[in-house]
């Protein structure tokens, strides 16, 4: 398994393009189930999650071809998905356990095609993450669901029906499910407390741009009309906030000044502001922000994260490591996930002085300096904690489980290295 090697204390300065967001990308793939027709995508990042997902989807039969583009200034994938022949309704558990997200096929093929079966996912490292949303609402749009050895098996033989729905949580992951499900079926859909996050938007203009009839865009009710098919078109996968986020917080942890070019700063807004409050100056310029945090001191600040506009969950972990340097305290407190800390221990190991109380709040009180050593995280965002930390550390920080990095950040060393750090792979054998 591979690992990076990090030499800390280097100020970073530079430029950094921020990649596709991946949290967009698969419910976009996904998505090209919905329609026989070619659905091209744009600005894909390379990472390992979309490997996954590709697999699967291409042992189902989905047709893909990719090649190599500049988007906005930089480097990117372009997919061209067709799903005009898929013979397998199956998600198997060798697939799902590697990555959940493949929840995203129930939606599209239960809609298009009536029936799908999948492997239950099972719990995974930030908390139980549940799917009972996911299936109490297909069932409201008249499926009938049956859990027969660890499979979901759904079924709609008369198609799914338009259904008033109404989430108990504003989930991410429904509303995407729910959103793509809708598009075909009979009637209309109303979904309310739906989740708001620019990754639903970006989906949403996808299914609007393959024919999709769907209101209230950015707003927590969603209503569709069903139509009949869908059919081809182009669009591009927006840029990933939470990596312009974890590169912002690499600027500030090293004192150094980055700018994160194609970053949406109206998708950060809270992440931003924070950071102005910990003393961290943000420029938000038209089609990047610029991150300076030359000669300033950093300063403690109090993070809650709640469903976006809220602080996002997915950055609590960065703001974390930036916060165990900074002066004075903070206190942190995670309102998504039940076991979102894990991140914690490692960053003791560092030096950092840190309180967890219950399961949902952390005492960060800053501390002069951290040092090197190696940690290991057991997901994405925790694992990028660790990266930041290293980076500001005294000596050496080897981060093991590299695999984490790569489902969720493209090009990360060659990124980090082209602003300064000093950052190596060492590949070692599986
Ligand atoms: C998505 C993101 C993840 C992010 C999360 C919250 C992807 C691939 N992942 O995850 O990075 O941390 O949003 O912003 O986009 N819940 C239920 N029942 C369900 C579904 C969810 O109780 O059926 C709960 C979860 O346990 C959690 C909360 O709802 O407490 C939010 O989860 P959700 O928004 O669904 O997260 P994901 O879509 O899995």
């Amino acid at each position: 398994m591979d690992k990076i090697k990090i030499i800390g204390g280097k100020q970073l300065n530079g430029k950094i393009y921020i990649s596709g967001a991946k949290n967009a990308a698969l419910p976009l793939v996904c998505a090209s189930l919905l329609s026989k027709e070619p659905v091209c995508l744009k600005n894909v990042p390379e990472l390992s999650d979309i490997t996954f997902l590709n697999s699967l989807l291409s042992y189902m039969g989905l047709k893909i071809t990719s090649n190599d583009e500049i988007f906005n200034h930089h480097s990117s994938k372009t997919y061209t998905y067709q799903a005009d022949d898929i013979k397998e309704l199956t998600a198997p558990y060798d697939f799902v356990r590697k990555m959940r997200a493949s929840y995203y096929v129930l939606g599209p093929l239960l809609a298009r095609f009536h029936h799908v079966e999948f492997s239950l996912p099972g719990g995974c490292a930030i908390g139980a993450r549940p799917i009972d949303i996911h299936l109490s609402s297909l069932e409201q749009m008249g499926a009938k669901i049956e859990i027969k050895n660890g499979y979901v098996i759904a079924d709609a033989p008369k198609g799914l029906q338009g259904a008033h729905i109404i989430f108990s949580k504003a989930s991410v992951g429904a509303t995407c499910n729910i959103l793509m499900a809708a598009t075909l079926a009979n009637g209309i859909t109303k979904i309310e407390n739906a989740a708001k996050e620019p990754e639903i938007e970006n989906l949403i203009d996808l299914l609007i741009g393959m024919g999709a009839k769907i209101f209230g865009r950015g707003t927590s009710i969603l209503t569709i009309e069903g139509v009949k098919e869908l059919h081809s078109t182009t669009h591009a996968v927006i840029e990933d906030r939470i990596e312009a986020g974890s590169y912002a917080i690499a600027a500030a942890i090293t004192k150094g000044r980055i700018e994160l070019i194609n970053a949406k700063a109206e998708h950060l807004q809270q992440p931003f502001r924070t950071l102005e409050k910990m003393g961290v100056e943000v420029l938000e310029k038209e089609n990047s922000v610029i991150i300076d945090a030359r000669n300033k001191t950093i300063i403690g600040e109090d993070i809650y994260t709640d469903y976006y506009p809220g602080f996002p969950t997915d950055l609590q972990a960065q703001f974390m490591a930036l916060m165990t340097i900074a002066e004075g305290a903070s206190l942190v407190t995670e309102s998504i996930w039940e076991n979102r800390f894990m991140h914690v221990p490692e960053l003791c190991r560092m030096g950092a002085n840190i309180n967890i109380h219950g399961h949902a709040s952390a005492i960060v009180r800053g501390v002069k300096k951290l040092s090197g050593a190696p940690v290991m995280a057991t997901d994405l965002r925790a694992s990028f904690a660790l990266v930041l930390a290293g980076l500001a550390a005294e000596g050496e920080t080897i981060v093991n489980r590299v695999y984490h990095l790569d489902r969720g950040y493209e090009k990360l060393e060659e990124k980090l290295k082209a602003v300064g750090a000093d950052i190596e792979r060492i590949k070692e054998p599986d």
